[in-house]
């Protein structure tokens, strides 16, 4: 750390121990802290990466940070959102961001190239770094090795401004992999199944470190579809070892000087064991509308599925396509049935063209998209009222694929593929023999000449801002006591796209904080937004989990430009609770879960701030109820971080 926030001394362990993958990692990164599991620990971070939906809030944030260049090994910034152009928003913005990479020295994807986790494992993703990514399936270079964590676009900002990120230090899963995946299971199927097994809660404040005779049968894109989606399980994130399948990877990659061997010595422990044997999974599904409600296909035998989306951050890989073309080959997809195909970049879309693997696909009647998030994020390609929608994307939450009742099923691609064909699911006992899996062709075309490279020196750059680009608003800092409404009562596993739903409307207004609040909750309570601008402030009452799904800070920015001073939940997704800390909003928890029933709606409540310490519980005065009791999980630091108003108060402070 360069001069700011956070300056501790070195505390590294002791060489002789044995260590698992991540905490050799962790052990490299350490500014701070001790590596046992709940205690905070504060990491250098080598790379960061952005993508737009989230990056021109970062950017605004680093900006107001006040530093000349970035003071990371490399940051890259991303356009795969929303880059449909209708209108001067979405351009304003990817403009913004191609002159901001410029000026601070990071390099930029532009629109098309491809989506930001396929396009950095390809690329950019090296074993033994640490990655942190305003996008919370950031874990997908933890395929190849990388400790790769999403995060807030603050957090991203400030890791770009050479602060170390902090967080809880993890437990340790070991994930024992044996056997091998038979016929028709992916590694789709092997996320899904540990899915169902943990839930999306399983993961917290955890680390999934894959290890085992069964990694070996895995190839990294495989690896990288796992470690994706271990984004849903809650975890800190996912990570496999380095070894001979890496390898052949960077050096497939046309970057085999980027492999380094990282394996966890032979009599690392861990904190927790989950051993799955590969052998006995088969093709599986994530029922709506969330990423753990497992079901086998072979259950779902006969539903009509209307629509087959297959691509996204989790499963657009040359090896997923190459799948889905071989089954698709010299057929026709059910007439009943909407195929749509996202490359996951344009190196994937140029191999599969070398391979004269996209007639199949076009043939068959795919509709091929940009190498994009696209319907993922519900950029086109929603589904039709109540349609079953069979994806192989990594989320399925209410209205995220832009049709309120639509029915999204994550599957793999080949069991997408499937579906296409017969325009239902079908029992896989009927499917006949799996194509087989392929990693790489023997040629493999390098995009690296797409990214744009910053200049040497970006003084002389000039940042386009256009009108979508709108200032940051100011905070103020914590009040000595909160006096406020619950302003929205909600129940279990709230997501942030129920705080702030996704879709090309919503979204384009990522830049701007006072037009894009005007959508939080819109989809769980209409009047939410006209309710708390008449008080003027509020408390927001959650029930389990609240906040999970993905990283977007605007899900925290929005509801505390509307007045939002705390909220108060049963239990709090990570990335969510750490974003509602960088922007000054009180995580509370309820001592007693049963109060969450007593609680009414619109219930004035009363809080002295004063009196809240870190870890310790406090009472909260409800009126008509009486004494409440909360707690929190907040460290000294987090605590000083929300009475100053949030993280960017406190950073511009610390720069000044
Ligand atoms: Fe994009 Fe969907 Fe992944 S929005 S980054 S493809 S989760």
């Amino acid at each position: 750390m360069q001069g700011g926030l956070f300056s501790f001394p070195p505390d590294k362990k002791d060489s002789s121990m044995a260590l698992n993958v991540t905490q050799k990692i962790i052990k490299d990164h350490l500014v701070s802290g001790e590596m046992i599991p709940g205690g905070e620990i504060a990491l250098r971070i080598d790379q960061t990466l952005t993508q737009d939906a989230t990056g021109t809030m970062a950017y605004l944030q680093f900006e107001a940070i006040g530093l000349p260049r970035v003071r990371t090994e490399l940051s890259v910034s991303y356009v795969d959102h929303n880059t449909l152009q209708m209108g001067f928003r979405n351009p304003d913005d990817h403009a913004y961001l191609r002159t901001v990479a410029a000026k601070y020295g990071i390099t930029f994807s532009p629109a098309g190239t491809g989506i930001c986790h396929q396009l950095h494992l390809e690329n950019f993703a090296k074993p033994g770094k640490t990655l942190v990514g305003s996008d919370s399936h950031t874990p997908t270079a933890g395929g190849v090795g990388s400790m790769a964590m999403g995060a807030g676009g603050l957090s991203v900002a400030l890791a770009m401004a050479g602060e170390p990120y902090v967080i809880a230090m993890p437990k340790v899963v070991k994930i024992h992999l044996t056997g091998k995946l038979p016929g028709w299971a992916t590694g789709k199927d092997v996320i899904l199944h540990l899915l169902g097994k943990l839930t999306v809660k399983g993961g917290v404040g955890k680390v999934m470190e894959y290890a085992g005779p069964g990694v070996a049968t895995l190839s990294v894109p495989e690896r990288a579809v796992i470690t994706n989606m271990g984004a849903e399980l809650g975890a800190t994130t996912s990570i496999f070892p380095s070894d001979e399948v890496t390898k052949a990877f960077f050096t497939a990659m046309g970057r085999p000087e980027d492999y380094v061997p990282l394996t966890a010595d032979p009599d690392a422990t861990y904190d927790e064991v989950v051993e799955i044997d590969l052998s006995a999974l088969e093709p599986l599904a994530a029922a709506p509308h969330m990423p753990d409600r497992m079901v086998r296909i072979a259950d779902l035998d006969g539903m009509k599925v209307d629509q087959v989306c297959i691509g996204s951050c989790t499963n657009s890989s040359y090896a997923d396509l190459k799948a889905v073309a071989q089954i698709l080959a010299g057929k026709r997809i059910d007439p009943t049935t909407d195929l749509l195909i996202s490359p996951g970049s344009k190196q994937v879309l140029k191999m599969l063209a070398a391979e004269g693997l996209i007639d199949p696909l076009l043939d068959a009647g795919a509709r091929l998209l940009e190498c994009s998030c696209g319907p993922c994020i519900g950029m086109g390609g929603s589904p039709t009222s109540a349609g079953v929608s069979a994806r192989t994307f990594n989320r399925n939450f209410e209205g995220r694929s832009g049709t309120q009742d639509g029915q999204v099923y994550l599957v793999s691609p080949q069991t997408a593929a499937m579906a296409a064909l017969r325009g239902a699911f079908t029992d896989p006992a009927t499917w006949g023999e799996a194509p087989q899996k392929a990693e790489f062709p023997a040629e493999v075309p390098s995009i690296r000449h797409l990214f744009l490279t910053p200049p040497a020196d970006g003084s002389d750059v000039a940042i386009q801002r256009g009108p979508n680009i709108a200032p940051l608003p100011p905070f103020g800092a914590l009040p000595a006591a909160i006096e406020a409404p619950v302003a929205l009562k909600v129940g279990d596993d709230i997501t942030t796209d129920h705080i702030l739903p996704a879709g090309a409307q919503i979204t384009a207004l990522r830049s701007n904080i006072p037009a894009i609040s005007e959508y939080i909750f819109s989809r769980v309570d209409a009047d939410f937004v006209s309710r708390i601008k008449k008080l003027g402030k509020g408390v927001i009452l959650g029930g389990e989990n609240y906040g999970q799904g993905s990283s977007r800070e605007h899900a925290a920015l929005g509801p505390r430009y509307l007045g939002v001073a705390a909220v108060v939940a049963k239990s709090l997704a990570r990335i969510h609770r750490a974003n509602l800390v960088n922007f000054g909003i009180l995580p509370l928890l309820l001592v007693d879960k049963a109060d969450y029933d007593r609680i009414p709606a619109g219930a004035d409540i009363r809080l002295e701030t004063a009196a809240i310490a870190p870890g310790q519980p406090c009472p909260m005065t409800v009126a008509g109820v009486g004494e409440v009791m909360v707690i929190n999980d907040l460290t000294a630091k987090e605590l000083d971080i929300i009475k100053a108003g949030g993280l960017l108060n406190q950073a511009r402070r610390a720069q000044a």
